[in-house]
C-alpha cells in the first residue's frame, strides 16, 4: 500500500526518479478493491517488461490521474494532475519521459524539456478542448479585446500556447487570473473553467466556448439526486458545467479533489470528472464508497502498457516541436510555474 501512495502523492522516487517495480505480490495486494485478479495476472508480464524497459532506458512514465491503476501503480514513476505533472517535467533528471496521458500534456514535458526524449504511447491521443481553439482564434480575440491578457488552459496545442501570455491548469486558473492585476482577461478555451474564475475572482473574463466533452456530460439534476437521496459528498471538476458546479460540495482540479479527500475521508462520494480518478483513489481508500456515474475520456484510454513498452522498445512516438514555436510557447507555461 505504501508504494502506490508514494505514486499518487506525486513525490518523484530517487535512484533517477524511478519507482521500483511493486513487485507480484504488492501489485496483488494494492489493486485488489479495484482491478479484478485475471485482469492483473494478464498484465504482469507486460509491467514487467515496462520495468526492465525503463531501466535500460534510462527512462520515467509520467501519468495523469485519469489513467487507469494498472498504469499508475504498475508502471508509473509518478502520477498527478495537469500542474504536478509540469512541475515534475520541469525538474526531472530522467533522458526519456513516457507520458501517460494526452497530447498536450506530452507537449507540456517537451516544452519544459526541451533536450530529452519524450514519447506518447498513442499520439491519436488528443483533447476536445484542445481541439476547440488555434492560434488565429487567439489573434482575433487579441484584435477584438484589446490590452487585455490572454490566459490559455494548458489543454491547447502549442500553437495556442505560443500566442498566450501565460497559461494555467484547472489547479491554479484563479490564482493566475488574480496575478496579472488586471480587471478583465481573456481565458481560453473552456467556458466553464473560465465562468468558475469569473464567479471566484469577480473578474470579467472572455472565453472562445470550448467544452470538455466528458464533464460536460454531466447535469446540476444528476448531483442533487445522489446528494439529497443518497447522502453522498459530491466534488466536482471545474470543465463540470455551472449547474454542477453549484450544487457541489467542492469544485476542483483532479490534484485538488485528491487532497480533500486524503484529508476528509467522506464515506461516500459521486466524483463528477473522469472514471479512473475514483478507482485510483480507491486503490489508497477501498473505505471510501464511490458512487456512479463517472464518464470515461476515450482520448486518455487509447493509452495501454503494450503502448508503453512499445515506445520505450522502439523509442518511438517522440513528441517534437520546432524550436522557434517551442521557445515562444515555453514563455507562458513558465510563467505559470514560476507563480
Ligand atoms: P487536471 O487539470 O485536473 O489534471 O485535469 C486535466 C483534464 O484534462 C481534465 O479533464
Ligand atoms: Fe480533454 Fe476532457 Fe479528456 Fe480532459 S477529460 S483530456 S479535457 S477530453
Amino acid at each position: 500500500m505504501a508504494t502506490i501512495r508514494q505514486a499518487m502523492v506525486a513525490t518523484p522516487v530517487l535512484e533517477g526518479e524511478r519507482r521500483p517495480f511493486p513487485g507480484r505480490e504488492g501489485l496483488f495486494n494494492s489493486l485488489a478493491a479495484v482491478v479484478p485478479e485475471a485482469e492483473i495476472e494478464l498484465a504482469l508480464p507486460l509491467i514487467e517488461r515496462v520495468a526492465e524497459l525503463k531501466a535500460s532506458r534510462d527512462a520515467v512514465v509520467v501519468a495523469h490521474n485519469y489513467q487507469v491503476p494498472l498504469i499508475t501503480a504498475g508502471i508509473a514513476d509518478f502520477v498527478g494532475d495537469s500542474l504536478a505533472m509540469a512541475r515534475f517535467a520541469s525538474r526531472c533528471q530522467a533522458p526519456v519521459i513516457v507520458v501517460c496521458g494526452v497530447h498536450f500534456m506530452a507537449e507540456s514535458v517537451k516544452l519544459l524539456c526541451p533536450s530529452k526524449t519524450v514519447l506518447l504511447p498513442n499520439l491519436a491521443a488528443g483533447c476536445s478542448l484542445a481541439e476547440s481553439i488555434a492560434p488565429q482564434d487567439i489573434r482575433a480575440l487579441r484584435r477584438s479585446h484589446p490590452d487585455t491578457p490572454v490566459i490559455t488552459y494548458v489543454n491547447t496545442p502549442a500553437a495556442v500556447k505560443a500566442e498566450s501570455d501565460i497559461c494555467c491548469t484547472s489547479a491554479n486558473a484563479v490564482a493566475v487570473a488574480r496575478s496579472l492585476n488586471a480587471r478583465r482577461l481573456i481565458m481560453v478555451p473552456d467556458r466553464h473553467l473560465a465562468e468558475h474564475v469569473a464567479r471566484s475572482t469577480g473578474l470579467e473574463i472572455i472565453h472562445s466556448g470550448g467544452q470538455c466533452e466528458v464533464h460536460a456530460k454531466y447535469a446540476g439534476t444528476d448531483v442533487a439526486a445522489y446528494r439529497e437521496a443518497m447522502g453522498a459528498v459530491v466534488l466536482a471538476h471545474p470543465e463540470c458545467p455551472r449547474d454542477v458546479q453549484e450544487r457541489a460540495d467542492f469544485v476542483g482540479s483532479t490534484g485538488a479533489m485528491d487532497e480533500y479527500l486524503e484529508t476528509r475521508r467522506p464515506r461516500r462520494v459521486l466524483l463528477l470528472t473522469e472514471c479512473s480518478m475514483a478507482d485510483n483513489v480507491s486503490v489508497r481508500h477501498p473505505e471510501i464508497e464511490f458512487l456512479k456515474p463517472c464518464n470515461l475520456c476515450g482520448f486518455m484510454k487509447a493509452i495501454t502498457i503494450e503502448g508503453v513498452a512499445q515506445v520505450l522498445e522502439g523509442l518511438c512516438n517522440r513528441i517534437e516541436i520546432d524550436p522557434l514555436l517551442a521557445a515562444r510557447a515555453r514563455r507562458p507555461i513558465e510563467r505559470m510555474l514560476a507563480l
